[in-house]
């Protein structure tokens, strides 16, 4: 299959990502509840045309995604940063219509060169679902949004919403039911202040079997009990398992075991996995008996994709595709060691196969100076 095609290369497949679509847009019409894409998590713009049929616009992390947003997303776009610098706020109403900061300090220092805008505030709540200590907002010392009630309360009146952002891959549906409880009992006064309240990303309402409708009959009883128009963030939840970084492997060595070394990397392709320290899932070959371990091709010793079993032997030449390479991937990619970066390659809709971006030496050399 498309073997005209030079490895490596990021595939999107349009189909696959309409189907999380789908159920986006099912619980927008549901539920009331709007969804804004979170570019930190996936930004390759090139399939912007179909997402914007299913979501309400963009959140950003900085300037420069929000003003991505703005110029191929379109509609409603957040504007988010830790950390705004005054050139940002000059520049952010060009493209943003919502400013959400994340501390009072922020929005003290701010708030009167964005004013025509809307503004929010990013709320900890103090809860938090994730595997990960290095990505739980509720962390100790977190410093993603206001912990102090008392203290928001005191600047509700420069604010027309909020945002809690407290979940990392929250596929279980108790669990986010019994936080918007705990939200609602903890916030109350705060929230009927407010017109919106963003309840971030984090919420993996896209997974097969999730129940989609009691999640809708939650952000609907949310939504009246406080009379806000919730927002929800979905980043990885649009995405998931649309995407596959495709590779041929170059070597393969004997160490124990055999060793595949594929003309990618983690480190530089899929980075996400090492700093979470994950395996990636293999989505071809299929799955069998001969154990081997897929590497990358950087010098870094652990630049290891993982430890497989699949059907039929790896040789020089072989096509290996690792799965689920959209998110939190193709934004994190770098040009570490040098190494020709993954094209980036588009099935449609229709099944024509766009190869929309290929990367050369001039790119490697531009990126730095
Ligand atoms: C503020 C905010 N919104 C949305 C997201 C998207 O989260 P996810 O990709 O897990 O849905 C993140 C991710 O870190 C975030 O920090």
């Amino acid at each position: 299959m498309m073997t005209n095609l030079t490895t490596p290369y990021y595939l999107i497949d349009e189909n696959k990502l309409r189907k999380n679509l789908e159920i986006i847009q099912y619980v927008r019409e549901a539920s009331g509840a709007k969804s804004v894409l979170a570019l930190k998590c996936f930004s390759t713009w090139c399939v912007f045309d179909l997402m914007r049929q299913y979501l309400d616009g963009t959140t950003s992390s900085s300037l420069f995604e929000a003003r991505l947003g703005y110029e191929k997303f379109g509609n409603e776009v957040h504007a988010y940063s830790v950390g705004f610098s005054s050139t940002d706020i000059k520049a952010i109403s060009k493209y943003a219509d919502k400013v959400i900061f994340n501390s009072i300090s922020q929005l003290m220092t701010y708030h009167a060169d964005v004013s025509g805008m809307k503004l929010g505030l990013r709320v900890n709540p103090g809860i938090s679902y994730s595997h990960f200590d290095l990505a739980d907002p509720a962390r100790k010392y977190s410093r993603l949004g206001v912990s102090e009630k008392d203290e928001i309360m005191k600047v509700a009146s420069l604010l027309s919403g909020v945002m809690f952002h407290f979940n990392c891959e929250n596929d279980n549906f108790e669990s986010i039911s019994t936080a918007i409880d705990y939200i609602g009992e903890n916030y109350g006064p705060l929230l009927e202040r407010m017109e919106w309240v963003s309840l971030g990303g984090g919420l993996y309402f896209t997974k097969e079997g999730y129940p989609v409708d009691r999640f809708c009959e939650k952000l609907i009883g949310f939504s009246e009990k406080f009379g806000v128009q919730v927002y929800l963030e979905p980043g990885e939840a649009a995405i998931t398992n649309c995407a596959e970084l495709v590779t041929t492997v170059l070597d393969v060595i004997h160490n124990e075991i055999d060793v595949a070394i594929v003309d990618a990397s983690v480190e530089a392709h899929m980075l996400d996995h090492l700093i979470y320290r994950t395996t990636t899932k293999v989505s071809y070959p299929e799955p069998g008996r001969y154990r081997v371990m897929i590497a990358g091709r950087t010098c870094l010793a652990g630049d290891i994709f993982g430890e497989y079993k699949l059907r039929g032997k790896l040789r020089v030449g072989s096509e290996v595709r690792i799965a689920d390479a959209a998110g939190y991937t193709m934004v994190k990619k770098n040009w570490f060691n040098g190494l020709p970066m993954p094209s980036i390659v588009v099935r449609r809709l229709n099944g024509t196969v766009d190869v929309v971006r290929k990367f050369r030496y001039k790119d490697f050399k531009r990126s730095l100076s």
